[in-house]
């Protein structure tokens, strides 16, 4: 995929108006619906204080969870999860959408820029139409939440169209959403000259330059459930990377692959015989190849189970695997400590159970010592390095977690191809 894409630096934006995609999807108290991190609010103020500086108008925008848009279909859904129709109300479908108003991103953005910030009630309504009209050079507004007008996530080009008509310039700054094709990140593209934001710019940069022409060893380390999640990025990593580390539930697939008792662990059945094919690609390819040497493991899954380590790579019948053992928190560790680029996505254990987080305390722990660049993708990683304090010490903990997974799976971004080439 071609990521050498024009940025706001290539573009005179004096004057005009900017489409501006960021993302705004940020985590909310449940109850009190509090921002509990505006970690993407903060890292979308790069590129609207330099086009504001500019003397640009911003035009912000950006979805906020998964609001149904319509009520036929959020009856439907409701139906879906076993819910009597007779009982799904109009008035329960628009507290849902309420919750996701971006109003309180709005008063945060305000709070950030130190400035006001207009917030139009609608996306592509009156009252966004009226704002973004009157809205001035070095002013800037946000529009609600994308996902409430059913055109976004269809990618609908009669609602690319109306955003497109409120501004003259389309800036993409949402890396977390470049792998969906939706209207605001990819439609709109198509009525307005569209440019890369300094975020977008700086993840495909940092990512691009450790796929392409890494500082070697280049080191993956992948972890998370699922050996399926991760199929199509080990299959791509396994043509660039040096050695590939695999730790978290997947790894219990590839053990028993390779012939090793699992007990009660996570086990894809149907995935053995790619893990087999995985292990021998590496070979043939002279990728190292780590896996889990020994295993932190419990009898039940639970954060009060007893933590037992194992001695070796077997894990006892009546016992599941929950984290890495020691010996291999060692090795991992140290061919973390060797390399020149580390990638790192999905957590080595279950390590929301305090018990069984060791595994990947200990990895954030080795990719903050390690002299090498180190790249954190994906929400539970970046969220545990975040959580233990390593943040600082990463070279780059990726905004998107979708977003930069389909990217180490070398896969074209719709919100990416859109943009003009340098
Ligand atoms: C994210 O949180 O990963 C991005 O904002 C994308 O959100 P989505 O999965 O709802 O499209």
């Amino acid at each position: 995929m071609n990521y050498n894409k024009k940025t706001v630096y290539d573009v005179d934006v004096k004057g005009k108006k900017v489409l501006l995609r960021c993302d705004f999807n940020v985590p909310q108290d449940k109850k009190t619906g509090e921002i509990t991190s505006d970690k993407r609010i903060v890292a979308a103020l790069p590129t609207i204080k330099y086009l504001l500086e500019q003397g640009a108008a911003v035009i912000a925008c950006s979805h906020l969870g998964k609001p149904v848009a319509t009520f036929d279909s959020y009856v439907k859904k409701q139906v879906e999860k076993g819910k009597n129709e007779a009982d799904i109300t109009r008035e329960e479908w628009e507290k849902s959408l309420k919750k996701l108003t971006l109003a309180p991103v709005a008063k945060r953005l305000s709070e950030l820029l130190g400035m006001d910030v207009a917030f139009a009630s609608d996306t592509i309504g009156e009252d966004a139409q009226a704002k973004a009209a009157a809205l001035q050079p070095g002013q800037v507004m946000l529009l609600e939440n994308l996902r409430f007008a059913k055109g976004e996530t269809k990618n609908d080009p009669a609602f690319a169209k109306a955003l497109a008509d409120m501004a003259e310039i389309f800036v993409s700054d949402a890396f977390g959403t470049v792998h969906r094709a939706h209207a605001s990140t990819a439609g709109v593209a198509a009525y307005l000259p569209a440019y890369s934001g300094l975020l977008v710019n700086k993840e495909l940069s940092i990512m691009g330059k450790a796929l392409d022409d890494p500082k070697r060893p280049f080191v993956a380390v992948l972890g998370g459930a699922k050996v399926s999640d991760k199929i199509a990025v080990i299959n791509n990593l396994l043509e660039k990377a040096d050695t590939i580390i695999i730790g978290g539930g997947m790894a219990y697939t590839f053990k028993k692959a390779q012939g090793f008792e699992i007990g009660k662990s996570l086990l894809e059945a149907d995935r053995i015989d790619y893990a087999k094919e995985m292990i021998a690609k590496a070979e043939a390819k002279g990728v190292k190849f780590l896996l889990p040497s020994d295993h932190v493991c419990a009898a039940e899954f639970s954060a009060d189970a007893e933590a037992v380590v194992t001695e070796g790579d077997d894990i006892p019948a009546d016992m599941m695997g929950m984290d890495i053992g020691p010996k291999t928190v060692e090795a991992f560790a140290a061919a973390a400590a060797e390399a020149g680029t580390v990638v790192w996505n999905g957590p080595m254990g279950v390590f929301e159970f305090d018990k069984f987080a060791n595994g990947t305390k200990a990895m954030a722990k080795a990719l903050a010592e390690s002299g090498a660049t180190t790249i954190v993708g994906g929400g539970d990683s970046a969220a545990a390095v975040e959580k233990l304090g390593f943040a600082e010490q990463i070279t780059h903990i990726s905004t998107g977690g979708g977003a930069s997974l389909e990217f180490l799976e070398g896969k074209e971004l719709p919100g990416v191809a859109c943009l003009l080439d340098k």
